[in-house]
């Protein structure tokens, strides 16, 4: 019996442009893994028919962004499965989880779907960017369905 095809909404907003690139590596990730994929700015959102809707904010001034932070609360976004993502410089000087973390906890405490994964990109800029490339792939292999390949760390307490 073949998988049925995923479908996959991604929903963002941006205002310099790199949430929106990290979005097209993402869904490169996710349609090498056989899903389909419709990408959406918050703003054009029309139809919420979908597997999973991924929802992406960058972090501007400690907060995401209001029109995401809108999004989140529609009240037909109730059972949807969502995965929601930020894309931050709060990779430096070690206040990555931390910060982190907060973003993303207050996008779930606000949100009205059922919230599956969060995670954090960094600016898609300067000497990361083709790492970045592959690490946002990686997650659109994931949230297609995809075997996590995750690199093992060692000698953190
Ligand atoms: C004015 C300004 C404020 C920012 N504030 C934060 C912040 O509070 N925390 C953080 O981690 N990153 C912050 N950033 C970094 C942005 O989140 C990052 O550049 C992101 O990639 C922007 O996404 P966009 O290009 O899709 O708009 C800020 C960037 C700018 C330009």
């Amino acid at each position: 019996m073949g998988r049925r095809m995923k479908r996959i909404l991604i929903v963002y907003d941006t205002k310099g442009g790199s949430t929106w690139e990290i979005i097209g590596w993402i869904r490169d990730g996710a349609i090498s893994q056989g899903a389909s994929v419709d990408i959406k700015s918050v703003r054009e959102v029309d139809n919420l028919d979908y597997d999973l809707i991924v929802t992406g904010s960058p972090i501007y001034g400690e907060q995401p962004m209001g029109s995401i932070i809108n999004f989140l609360t529609r009240d037909d976004l109730t059972n949807k499965n969502i995965a929601l993502f930020v894309v931050c410089f709060a990779g430096v000087f070690g206040l990555r989880n931390f910060m982190v973390r907060r973003y993303l906890d207050e996008m779930r405490s606000i949100c009205k779907g059922h919230v599956v994964s969060m995670t954090s990109f960094d600016a898609a800029t300067g000497p990361w960017r083709k790492l970045n490339r592959e690490i946002c792939y990686d997650y659109g292999r994931e949230i297609a369905g995809a075997p996590v390949r995750r690199p093992k760390v060692v000698g953190t307490a």
